[in-house]
């Protein structure tokens, strides 16, 4: 079966565009979730925004899409890609928190996260992730 991958942006709405509690909470749910469901990526907050890749089956990224268009810590959800791929990008980590590093920002160049072309975004994600430990 191929791989798929989904990335998106979407606006945080209330607290969840600031708090580490609600943060924490979503990755807890995300790294329980994606496990079962051999799903793998990286989330990243900025500026009251999410920026999230999500890799997988494709009915497993589709039927988790389903679930955050529900969820009401975000909206706005928007697609910047979605389609096979010959390989995962982030095959480390259920799903991990990425931070905006000085590189990662280098890449943004002041934009923000919802005008960064799909390309763009992917590498901001990639560069992000590679400073964090991979976990053993
Ligand atoms: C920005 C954001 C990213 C999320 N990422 C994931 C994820 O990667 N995996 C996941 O299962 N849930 C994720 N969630 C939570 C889902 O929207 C949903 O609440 C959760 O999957 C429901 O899980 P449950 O059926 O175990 O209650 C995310 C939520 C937000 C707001």
């Amino acid at each position: 079966m191929p791989l798929h991958r989904a990335l998106y942006v979407s606006d945080a709405v209330g607290d969840a565009a600031t708090s580490l509690l609600i943060l924490a909470e979503i990755l807890g749910e995300s790294e329980r979730n994606n496990r079962r469901d051999g799903l793998t990526g990286v989330l990243m907050r900025h500026d009251g925004r999410f920026l999230q890749a999500i890799e997988g089956h494709r009915a497993d990224v589709d039927r988790l899409l389903d679930r955050l268009r529900a969820d009401p810590r975000h909206e706005n959800l928007r697609l910047l890609s979605d389609q096979d791929v010959p390989a995962r990008l982030f095959p480390a980590w259920p799903m991990t928190l990425a931070q905006m590093t000085p590189e990662a920002a280098r890449i943004l160049n002041g934009a923000a996260l919802d005008e960064l072309s799909p390309h763009r975004a992917e590498a901001l994600l990639t560069t992000a992730a590679q400073a964090l430990p991979i976990p053993a």
